[in-house]
């Protein structure tokens, strides 16, 4: 079996978050830094809207994934703006639009003033407009939205684009990207020390980080409890084009809860307009279905009814990584040399440049950043229980 050279840090995964932390890394000075995928730039961000929505997206009880996603959502301009610069020039789709989060009956309206009244209780930006003030904003909703919540600061970008730029600008900061499946974890003396790699390969580093979305407690050699399982949560999702002659089609991004189920349109500057998202415990399962097709169209429709008039030019199905509390998993494992960068459910794209920052600050110092210590893998143990991810 071949053995590759030691690297700095090992990177398992490479979707947007494995690429993010190796960038990141490579700028924090580790001197050799490896991303082993056998599709990097694949994962569920190259599926996703890219919805940046730490406000509209909230849940009650989550109040330090707010915090988490407020403080990624700032670091988002002067991320991008980086990155197009690292990778020469890529644009990244990043759209600071703002959303709006409508409702369409009197039920909806309850629920989204309840969510207004937990936004203002958290002093959140966020406010509270009449159906026809929402239909002002955005003429092609439906005549029957009965009131909305207009967000200011929940934005967007385009994942394939972000993904895109992550790989020029990890290449260019001399990042290895092997187009290559870990298939076994290597654990030497209870230390992880590499990886075995499906081209026979072994990569042995300081510092392997574990960001393999729904697959990263699945990794052979991985010893027991050192992970919770990561489920995989379907998403079924659209994508439509508008014809020039119909832009501005929408101005934002919209979003509603339609029977039970999050669905938001994300207009992109490009005319591309995104539909998802359903959400399926199933397993590793990504056919798209009629069903979940039918869905988002007949919701969508009910929202936004000149839809039915736009090309459907694509459909597919992503697996987003939901952590037992669905909340990510950041920071070292108790497998010495393990860290994870994993687990983060629905918020993956919005938590890219805060889990790059933090998880690149612990791989440089060996310190847990402020920020990153509710999201530490040690809150699943019973050995050693740490604050909650969730207040
Ligand atoms: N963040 C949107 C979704 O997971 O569907």
């Amino acid at each position: 079996m071949a053995r590759g050279a030691q690297a700095d840090v090992l990177v398992i995964g490479g979707g947007v978050i494995g690429l993010a932390v190796a960038w990141r890394a490579a700028q924090r000075g580790l001197r050799k830094v490896v991303v082993v995928d056998p599709s990097p730039g694949g994962g569920a961000a190259h599926v996703a809207a890219g919805m940046l929505a730490p406000v509209t997206e909230l849940q009650y009880g989550e109040e330090p994934l707010l915090r988490l996603g407020m403080a990624s959502n700032e670091r988002y301009a002067s991320f991008v703006a980086e990155l197009t610069e690292a990778s020469g020039g890529e644009d990244t789709g990043y759209r600071r639009c703002g959303t709006l989060a409508v409702a369409l009956d009197s039920d909806d309206r309850e629920e989204l003033r309840e969510l207004h009244a937990f936004h203002q209780r958290l002093g959140l930006d966020s406010t509270w407009l009449t159906g026809r003030e929402a239909r002002r904003l955005e003429p092609m909703l439906a005549p029957g939205v009965r009131g909305g919540l207009h967000v200011a600061d929940d934005h967007q970008v385009d994942g394939r684009r972000l993904l895109k730029a992550l790989i020029f600008a990890c290449e260019r900061a001399n990042v290895v990207i092997h187009r290559a499946e870990a298939v076994e974890l290597l654990v030497e003396d209870r230390r992880a020390v590499g990886a075995r790699l499906s081209t026979l390969e072994t990569v042995t580093a300081d510092q392997i980080v574990l960001a393999a979305g729904p697959y990263s407690h699945r990794l052979p050699g991985l010893p027991e409890g050192v992970l919770p399982a990561i489920r995989p949560v379907k998403g079924q999702i659209l994508r439509l084009r508008i014809p020039e002659a119909y832009r501005p089609f929408l101005s934002r991004n919209v979003r509603a809860v339609v029977r039970g189920q999050h669905l938001y349109l994300v207009p992109r500057e490009n005319g591309e307009l995104v539909i998802g998202a359903t959400t399926e415990e199933q397993g590793y399962d990504t056919t798209v279905t009629a069903g979940g097709v039918y869905e988002l169209l007949r919701d969508a429709h009910e929202l936004v009814p000149g839809i039915t008039e736009l090309p459907l030019v694509e459909t597919s199905a992503g697996l987003r990584p939901g952590s037992p509390d669905n909340a990510p998993l950041l920071g070292p494992t108790e497998l010495p040399g393990l860290v994870a960068a994993t687990g983060h459910y629905r918020n993956g794209v919005l938590l890219t440049p805060v889990t790059a920052d933090l998880v690149a600050e612990y791989l440089a110092t060996g310190e847990v950043p402020d920020l990153a210590r509710p999201f530490t893998p040690a809150r699943f143990s019973p050995a050693r229980p740490t604050t909650k991810a969730h207040a």
